[in-house]
């Protein structure tokens, strides 16, 4: 079964459906009429406590980790770049930047790299919002930039998701101001996983970067079936004002590995790396182990089919149990529960099976990451002995 759209699932699942469907509009114009912007993170990124060792779980399902990788050929480019660690790898990081910028058609003088796309996320923060300011995103987003920005006094202006769990374009361009310092869009975005139409965001993007520096987090792009169709790095070609990051962790499975890397104007990256060093977090092993995956294709091919697979017989799942999975254009889903937060996860981690839940609108939803089928098929099981 594919994945469907219910576009009233927001609503209903934020608790509104309570109330009568009829209410849903007023009380979501009710929402968007109300102060949205905020000095400290939200409540729905509080994790709920899970026990610290994770080491008995039979299903590791709670940080979208990527269950097949690294790649064989990555594993023996790091292990063969073991050898040349007592040298800094700034030529191998000249190397990657070279490779990058082919694959992306920019010039190696538009990429910045960093040990996992949060480095970039959380420099970029801290570079923009020194003197305060604000950031427009969407509610709920990823909160690592965010976070960062209010350490430094910034204010968070949050724009909700539209019913269909995509960024509210018109809402954000609303929401922005002459203290706005940076727009922050996750296409496709995390907790929900879901995407916003790239021609909308290609042109909502286009217009906002001539106002203020917008940053897409496209840290799961590569798990859409035509990734570069909906990659907003033409608009960095095209000389806009954009940061585009892409993560390691991700499609090539190597998030304790650590590289990531944005694409943008050459002139916005040297302000960044005029207060903060850039290649000095790289270690040679994660540059050469990069390499090496960048050119794995038949390892990314795989691991996005194999995500896929995983996704749909969860959707389906969880689906035909009574629950109401967001459709997921990435390697999680997201879903309400329908019991308290905190049981679920303790008796979910009973049964080995590591989850994370998030508190989003007063209710309790499940994030589960894509491990391998049979991983899933252990969450699906366990989940039905926890639910009921
Ligand atoms: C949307 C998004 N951006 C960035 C990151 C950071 O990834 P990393 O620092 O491993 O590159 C994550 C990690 O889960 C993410 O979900």
């Amino acid at each position: 079964m594919t994945q469907k759209t219910n576009r009233r699932n927001w609503l209903k699942s934020s608790g509104l459906a309570a109330a009568g469907m009829f209410l849903a509009p007023t009380i979501v114009e009710a929402k968007k009429t109300e102060k949205t912007w905020y000095s400290e993170p939200r409540i729905w990124e509080r994790n709920f406590s899970f026990p610290p060792d994770l080491s008995k779980l039979r299903a590791r399902l709670l940080a979208n980790e990527n269950p097949y990788g690294p790649s064989a050929r990555t594993k023996v480019a790091i292990m063969e770049a073991v050898a040349g660690g007592n040298r800094y790898g700034h030529q191998d990081a000249a190397r990657l930047k070279s490779m990058i910028a082919e694959k992306e058609g920019v010039t190696p003088e538009h990429i910045l790299l960093g040990p996992g796309s949060t480095d970039i996320l959380e420099k970029t923060a801290i570079v923009s919002f020194i003197d305060g300011g604000n950031v427009v995103s969407a509610d709920p987003a990823y909160m690592s930039l965010i976070k960062t920005a209010l350490a430094f006094k910034a204010e968070w202006k949050s724009v909700p998701l539209t019913s269909d769990y995509a960024h509210d374009l018109d809402g954000m361009m609303a929401a922005m101001d002459d203290k706005t310092k940076l727009v922050y869009v996750c296409n496709p975005n995390n907790p929900t996983g879901s995407i916003t139409n790239a021609e909308k965001l290609r042109a909502f993007c286009s217009k906002a970067a001539d106002q203020s520096l917008v940053f897409v987090d496209e840290a799961y792009l590569e798990f859409l079936d035509n990734p570069a169709s909906s990659s907003m790095v033409d608009l960095v070609r095209a000389g806009k004002n954009l940061m585009v990051t892409r993560t390691f962790s991700k499609i090539h499975g190597m998030a304790g590995i650590r590289v990531g890397y944005t694409v943008a104007l050459p002139e916005t990256l040297k302000k960044i790396t005029s207060m903060v060093r850039s290649n000095m977090g790289l270690n040679v092993t994660a540059l050469k182990g990069a390499m090496a995956s960048l050119e794995d294709t038949a390892f990314q091919e795989n691991s996005r089919k194999w995500t896929k697979e995983t996704r749909e017989y969860v959707f389906e799942a969880i689906s035909n149990l009574g629950y109401d999975p967001i459709p997921s254009y990435t390697s999680f889903m997201l879903f309400p529960l329908k019991m308290e937060g905190q049981p679920y996860l303790d008796q979910m981690f009973d049964h080995g099976i590591g989850v994370r839940v998030f508190e989003i609108e007063d209710k309790p939803w499940c994030r589960v990451s894509m491990g391998t089928m049979k991983e899933m098929e252990m969450f699906v099981d366990s989940f039905k002995k926890v639910v009921g």
